[in-house]
């Protein structure tokens, strides 16, 4: 299993903030926010990584994060010239890739849980995950019947029908980088992730698995302030970062 964490994007939610530096690299109580997903996948046992980023600030994130040595793990790199959508990572990645299994994580997303059991035990097709939240309507929205067999997907519906929402950790097997070259961008001009969750639902290989643990996605004010609490409280005691 391979690794991708997509931290491009231009962060404008967050400005003037994001005018220093990027969304990812601002401080989470004790550590810059990429190190929350990097620990999640680390911690769950990926050893090659690729970082996906922005041109303008790509600089700050080698200084920061280097060969990966320090962390036991491998980098690489990629720049992403501009946002068309999250499944464009698997395309920028295809090389890395090399048809291997992916999990990609955003690079704003921060998790509580630990994805080692669902990472050793996937063999192919899509896995995704589902938390229940009070916005659904912000994210995407999955919903399912008791036995986890999904009936609906939608991006950010206005009318959502479920309060789960589908977290920014995805799991594909290699079909990926194929399903990723075939999307057709949406109505706001980028490929969708919901699209390839969707494309895995037709063929009947997407497993959805319900998480407990508390999932932030800090691309706003408010949510990081969220994040910052989170960390200092719960989970810096769990980083291996
Ligand atoms: O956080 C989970 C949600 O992430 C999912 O539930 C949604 O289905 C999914 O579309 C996504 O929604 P967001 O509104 O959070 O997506 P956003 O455009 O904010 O992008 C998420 C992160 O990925 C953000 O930190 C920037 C980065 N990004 C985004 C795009 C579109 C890139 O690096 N490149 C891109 O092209």
């Amino acid at each position: 299993m391979k690794g991708i964490i997509l931290a491009g994007g231009a962060g404008k939610r967050l400005s003037p903030l994001t005018r220093i530096t990027s969304k990812q690299l601002l401080p989470i109580y004790n550590r810059p926010m990429i190190y929350y997903p990097l620990n999640t996948l680390i911690k769950a046992g990926v050893k090659e990584i690729l970082i996906i980023i922005a041109p303008e600030k790509a600089g700050e994130f080698l200084n920061l994060l280097g060969s990966g040595k320090e962390f036991g793990v491998k980098f690489t790199y990629e720049i992403q010239d501009k946002p068309g959508g999250l499944p464009e990572a698997f395309i920028i990645g295809e090389s890395f890739l090399d048809n291997d299994n992916v999990a990609m994580i955003l690079g704003d997303n921060i998790f509580e849980e630990d994805f080692s059991e669902h990472i050793r035990s996937f063999k192919s097709g899509g896995r995704v995950f589902a938390v229940e939240v009070a916005d659904p309507e912000r994210s995407g929205v999955v919903e399912f019947d008791k036995k986890m067999k999904v009936l609906s997907i939608e991006e950010k519906p206005e009318h959502p029908k479920s309060n789960f929402i589908i977290p920014g950790l995805f799991i594909y097997d290699s079909r990926v980088v194929q399903f990723a070259k075939e999307l057709r961008p949406s109505k706001r001009g980028e490929l969708e992730i919901t699209d390839l969750h969707k494309r895995y639902l037709e063929i009947g290989e997407l497993d959805v698995k319900k998480i407990s643990g508390e999932w932030i996605d800090a691309g706003t004010f408010d949510s990081l302030l969220k994040a910052n609490q989170l960390a200092k409280e719960k989970l810096h005691k769990g980083l291996i970062i």
